[in-house]
């Protein structure tokens, strides 16, 4: 495989794979120099793994020796490595694998190699996907589910096997642990003898690579599968159901890594439907995977048309929860408060729980921020969420360190990110949302790597020498690849707030195309008044936004001070969630001195201009991308400026209604 692989690329084929059969994405094919590898005399998959890595990408001195050696260092953590020119050294075996795919990632980016420790933040770094047993991925916008198959669906077929291994390596050199086969919205057929053979199929592929598996379930399976009368968890007939369940998985894959539960949330049954909490029916699952330490990763994404602040429900939900869970249980609360919206402001959940673990969920897959149309560099909304300061111990009580362990001590720690994957050619439908899986990875592995710093290392390894013509030289390319289209992916998330959901405003896509483009308007009769847009908008002849302070909902009030205070006060909250906090009039003087009217619009008008820039920028990139990866990002950003140009006539046109104020001069007039 790997060897037609090579053969690809001295024929300068880098692209147009299936990715059945291995579309390279960051781990393009280099030619080799020779090099000796010394491993312990172990058999051992994974050091069989990092060895083989090495001798074919090795691209240091030629003849050179390097030592991979497997020793206890208390300065190492979890799958930690300690690395220099000439050896690895790791506690664990995966720490080791890590540890080479990190040397040569400095290899081909050129990176200087300083001797030193890596450690990862989170234990577990897992991607989360939402593929169905009948093949379709919700908010897959990548094809098909490389795990599931409507046809057939039960024989494992060669190519599944290459793919599934292809998979693994990819997530194995950015550090990812950890993969959910299937979707949160669980169908309880996963848990069934035939298709718990297909899962330990998959698992045997992801092994060699260090990447565990885990499976969403559904709260009801003991009913809906196991044909009981109740899921009630504390139900002793419930119990066995489970345990035996567990053990009859773990035959199957001795290290199985937990399940993944939305329970008691968007209709998923829960423990709630039997009068039971959350805490309740997470500990009967965490104690039903103990004996073979596994965990259980429980959603806080809960909301219910009866509440008046959807934002509000996960923390008032969970907080009387806290120290009421299992040490091997961990709740996982997606960035916002809202629903992976293109800005929220942090889930006020990660500053409040103090005795039981936390982890957050990013959503890789574009379900509102354009899908795989739009070019969305997603990293630096990441970043800006981990790095939130939640005052929750005093000042510098990010995000991040919350979800750690560093701020209270927490049993286990991991991030999960919902991933982008489906079998299209490239993998992830657009070239660039490529760049959103590597990122993840990434910044689950140090969640304080800067966004550029990925973004440049990303393109490096994706689209270094993948001209006809190579670049003059490496500052040609530097100067008139690297550089502008850095910044571009750097510009991508902001542009796609700025035309869509600018200075706060939240959920106003449309329903109808599911998430993508306008919707403000959106509100059939009888529909669910949370999942309609005015809900959330509430835009009317007074002013717009939604009124989050301590006389509206008092959502405010979930964060800690000084955030508390700051967001709400429009004269201290920032800029970019103030409708989110506040319902103000159209002509709310902004620090800018503009109304908040104009200011909306130049915002919206600011993000068409921006896509039409990175337009330009792409068009100057031309020499230095292979004309297939080439006309595929030019097409999908041409798409992409029609869709700003429609977000932003479509909003302003609709607000205007309610704002009877002209749009600026300085805006581009609706069509
Ligand atoms: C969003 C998304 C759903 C998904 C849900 C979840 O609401 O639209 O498709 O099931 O999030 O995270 O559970």
């Amino acid at each position: 495989m790997k060897n037609i692989l090579l053969s690809f690329c001295f024929l300068g084929t880098v692209s147009g794979l299936r990715a059945e059969d291995g579309h390279q994405l960051w781990l393009r094919p280099h030619a080799a120099t020779p090099v000796t590898v010394v491993a312990p005399a172990k058999n051992s998959v994974l050091l069989a793994t990092a060895r083989q890595e090495l001798q074919q990408g090795w691209q240091g001195r030629a003849g050179a020796t390097v030592t991979l050696a497997l020793k206890k260092d208390k300065a190492i953590r979890y799958d930690g490595f300690r690395l220099s020119t000439q050896s690895v050294q790791a506690n664990t075996e995966r720490g080791i694998l890590y540890g080479v795919y990190e040397l040569l990632r400095r290899q081909q980016t050129g990176q200087a190699l300083a001797d030193g420790i890596s450690n990862p933040s989170y234990e577990h770094r897992l991607l989360n996907h939402w593929d169905n047993p009948d093949g379709s991925v919700e908010r897959g916008y990548a094809g098909q589910s490389i795990f599931w198959r409507k046809d057939s669906a039960l024989v494992v077929t060669k190519r599944d096997q290459k793919l599934w291994q292809e998979y693994a390596r990819a997530n194995a050199s950015i550090g990812i642990n950890g993969s959910v086969l299937n979707n949160v919205n669980a169908s309880p057929l996963i848990l069934s003898a035939e298709y718990l053979g297909r899962v330990k199929a998959i698992a045997d592929a992801l092994r060699p690579y260090g990447v565990k598996t885990y499976l969403s379930v559904k709260f009801s399976s003991p009913v809906l599968l196991g044909g009981l009368k109740t899921a009630d968890p504390l139900d002793p007939a419930v119990i066995k159901w489970w345990q035996s369940k567990a053990k009859e998985i773990y035959q199957q894959v001795p290290d199985f890594g937990g399940f993944l539960v939305k329970a008691s949330s968007e209709g998923q049954p829960g423990p709630q439907d039997y009068g039971r909490t959350h805490a309740d029916g997470a500990n009967m699952l965490a104690d039903v995977v103990r004996p073979y330490g596994g965990l259980v990763m429980w959603r806080a994404f809960v909301y219910s048309p009866s509440d008046k602040d959807r934002a509000k429900q996960a923390y008032n939900e969970f907080v009387p929860l806290d120290g009421k869970f299992r040490d091997n249980v961990i709740v996982q609360v997606k960035n916002g408060p809202v629903d992976f919206q293109p800005r929220e402001p942090f889930s006020p959940l990660f500053g409040a729980l103090k005795k039981t673990a936390v982890m957050p969920e990013f959503q890789i897959t574009q379900e509102y921020l354009g899908h795989e149309i739009d070019l969305a560099y997603l990293a630096p909304m990441w970043e800006e969420c981990l790095q939130s300061d939640t005052y929750q111990a005093g000042p510098g009580s990010t995000v991040a360190r919350c979800t750690d362990g560093s701020v209270y001590r927490q049993a286990h720690s991991a991030m999960a990110g919902v991933s982008n994957v489906g079998l299209d050619t490239n993998w992830t439908g657009h070239d660039f949302a490529q760049a959103n899986w590597y990122a993840f990875g990434r910044l689950a592995w140090n969640s304080s790597t800067k966004s550029a710093q990925i973004a440049e290392e990303w393109l490096k390894l994706t689209f270094q020498n993948a001209a006809a013509q190579p670049a003059a030289s490496a500052a040609d390319w530097n100067a008139k690849f690297l550089t502008p289209v850095t910044q571009l992916m750097l510009a991508s998330r902001e542009a796609i707030v700025d035309y869509s959901m600018p200075m706060g405003l939240h959920h106003i896509m449309s329903a109808t195309h599911g998430h993508y483009g306008p919707g403000p308007w959106w509100g059939p009769p009888g529909m669910r008044a949370d999942w309609t847009p005015p809900y959330y908008h509430q835009a009317a002849a007074n002013g717009v936004g939604f009124d989050r302070t301590k006389t509206g909902s008092d959502a405010v009030s979930q964060y800690h001070e000084p955030l508390a205070s700051q967001f709400n006060d429009p004269a201290t909250c920032p800029d970019q969630y103030l409708l989110w906090f506040h319902h103000l009039p159209w002509d709310f003087k902004m620090k800018s001195g503009r109304t908040l009217w104009d200011e909306l619009a130049l915002h919206y008008d600011r993000g068409v201009q921006q896509v039409r820039q990175f337009q330009r920028t792409w068009d100057q990139a031309q020499p230095y991308v292979d004309a297939e990866r080439f006309g595929a990002v030019q097409n999908k950003l041409r798409t992409q400026s029609g869709n700003a140009v429609m977000w932003k006539d479509a909003c302003l046109l609709y607000f205007q209604q309610f704002s009877r104020m002209p749009i600026p001069a300085a805006v581009e007039p609706p069509m």
